[in-house]
């Protein structure tokens, strides 16, 4: 057994890769990063065993138990297996030098709330890919009854009388916020009476803990859709619970084999988790056939057509698979406009790509991407996790060889991503850094979750 609080070790090492390989074989999908984590915030609300399967081993979920270990959570993992016994929670007071670098972190304030009447958790601030203010949490604890106080960085919410308990209310979130949605059901499953949360966030991830908080007891309707309503239950029981496959992950690979003109299969997936995702490799020309329900295939057609991508909260186009699919459209026959809505400074990829011969010229909140033959390898640097997977997609298919900096933001989000590329046939390993090019600031921008 080991511990979960230790953080798998992220060195400063760059990604060598060899492109225009062909592809082929069997991809299999990890469990989702982000239903992990708020899976992970959500065990804080039972005070018995929680065994979570299917948990990936990433930076990212170390940073989740280091966190969870700090307030006096137990943590064992065997694998893929995640034990978490929050008896002894006993500290109300998340770390700033933990919150600071995993901002989902920030989502235990619902649970810590909920479990034991105070939180103090630190303002986990902007990153690579945007301010990404906390307001919402913050209102919506407000309506659940915490007095909520912001000094020195720290957010201090506390709840008064009545047990200590947070009292049901009718929340309406200015948008679909996933993270505020998360924070708020938690806090609300252990609240006196109905919590109505509306305009809420619809991802699968959402829905994923809501799943997990049922399991425990949880009297949760309505996840997956806009308006979700939580009877409040006065405590919750043990469970055994298996996180959904990551549709993040999926997407990806899936533009691995568009971009490499490669025939892939992928399991166990989720089909409807990305219909936005499948419905756009359709309208760029290729074939996605499900196999079996959990099981996806790409067939490529030899053809990668322009098409305009617009990002928006689920069921729309994932912000998460902007940048993979900005990587393909820079091959494709013709210009394609994608306008990214979620975050505003979500595009540090276009100049890099632009390194390796594409054409993509921004403007305000739209990359315009007009095809070209083809990339050629170059040295490039990865800004956040998701312009990683597009840089490392770009270099698969791109002429030479191409060296990616900045791996910190990868080791962050994809469970073994070097060892199923090179499964599949891709050329790439992992070097120490001799290089003389030093990364651009915006690399040191420590979180994106
Ligand atoms: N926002 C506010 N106020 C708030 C909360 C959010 O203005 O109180 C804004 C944000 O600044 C952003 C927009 O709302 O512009 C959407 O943010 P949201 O809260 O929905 O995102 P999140 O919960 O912070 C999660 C994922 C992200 C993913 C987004 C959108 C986790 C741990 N992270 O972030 O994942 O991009 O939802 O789907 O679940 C990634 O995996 O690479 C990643 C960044």
């Amino acid at each position: 057994m080991t511990d979960t609080g230790s953080v798998p070790k992220s060195n400063p090492s760059v990604l060598e890769i060899w492109g225009r390989s062909s592809l082929k074989g069997h991809v299999t999908i990890s469990g989702a990063k982000n239903s992990a984590l708020a899976i992970m915030a959500g065990a804080l609300l039972c005070p018995d065993d929680c065994r979570l399967r299917n948990v990936p081993s990433l930076v990212d979920i170390g940073r989740m138990g280091q966190v969870l270990a700090a307030v006096g959570v137990k943590l064992e993992r065997q694998g893929n297996i995640l034990d978490i016994n929050a008896r002894h929670l006993n500290q109300s007071k998340a770390p700033y030098e933990i919150v600071n670098q995993l901002r989902a972190s920030f989502f235990v304030i619902g649970s810590l709330l909920a479990r034991l009447g105070a939180a103090q958790v630190p303002l986990p601030g902007g990153c690579a890919i945007g301010a990404r203010p906390v307001d919402l949490h913050v209102r919506g604890l407000q309506a659940l009854g915490a007095e909520v106080q912001i000094e020195h960085g720290m957010v201090h919410a506390y709840v008064r009388g009545n047990g200590r308990r947070l009292k049901g209310a009718k929340i309406y979130l200015d948008y679909p916020s996933v993270g505020a949605t998360e924070t708020l059901m938690m806090a609300a499953t252990l609240a006196e009476g109905e919590t109505i949360l509306e305009n809420a966030a619809q991802e699968p991830e959402v829905v994923d803990l809501a799943n997990f908080c049922n399991a425990m007891g949880a009297k949760i309707r309505g996840a997956g859709t806009n308006t979700i309503i939580i009877s409040g239950v006065p405590s919750l029981h043990s469970v055994d619970y298996s996180i959904i496959p990551d549709r993040i992950e999926t997407g990806t690979f899936l533009v691995a084999g568009a971009i490499t003109h490669s025939e892939l299969t992928l399991s166990p997936v989720v089909p409807d988790h990305i219909t936005a995702a499948i419905a756009k490799l359709q309208d760029i020309g290729m074939r996605v056939i499900q196999e079996a329900p959990d099981c996806l295939r790409i067939i490529p057609t030899g053809i990668i057509r322009a098409t305009d991508i617009e990002t928006l909260p689920y069921p729309g186009f994932p912000t998460d698979m902007q940048a993979p699919f900005m990587a393909l459209l820079t091959l494709s026959d013709g210009d394609s406009v994608i306008t990214e809505t979620v975050f505003e400074n979500r595009l540090g990829h276009v100049p890099e790509l632009n390194r390796m011969g594409a054409d993509i010229r921004i403007k305000g909140n739209n990359a315009i991407v007009r095809g070209v033959p083809l990339l050629s390898g170059a040295p490039v640097v990865a800004t956040d996790l998701r312009a990683s997977a597009a840089l490392i997609l770009a270099a698969l298919a791109a002429d030479g060889k191409t060296t990616i900096q900045g791996l910190h933001h990868l080791d962050r989000g994809y469970e073994k991503l070097e060892a199923k590329l090179q499964k599949l046939g891709a050329r790439l390993q992992r070097v120490s850094d001799h290089s003389p090019i030093k990364a651009p600031s915006v690399t040191q921008s420590p979180v994106n979750s």
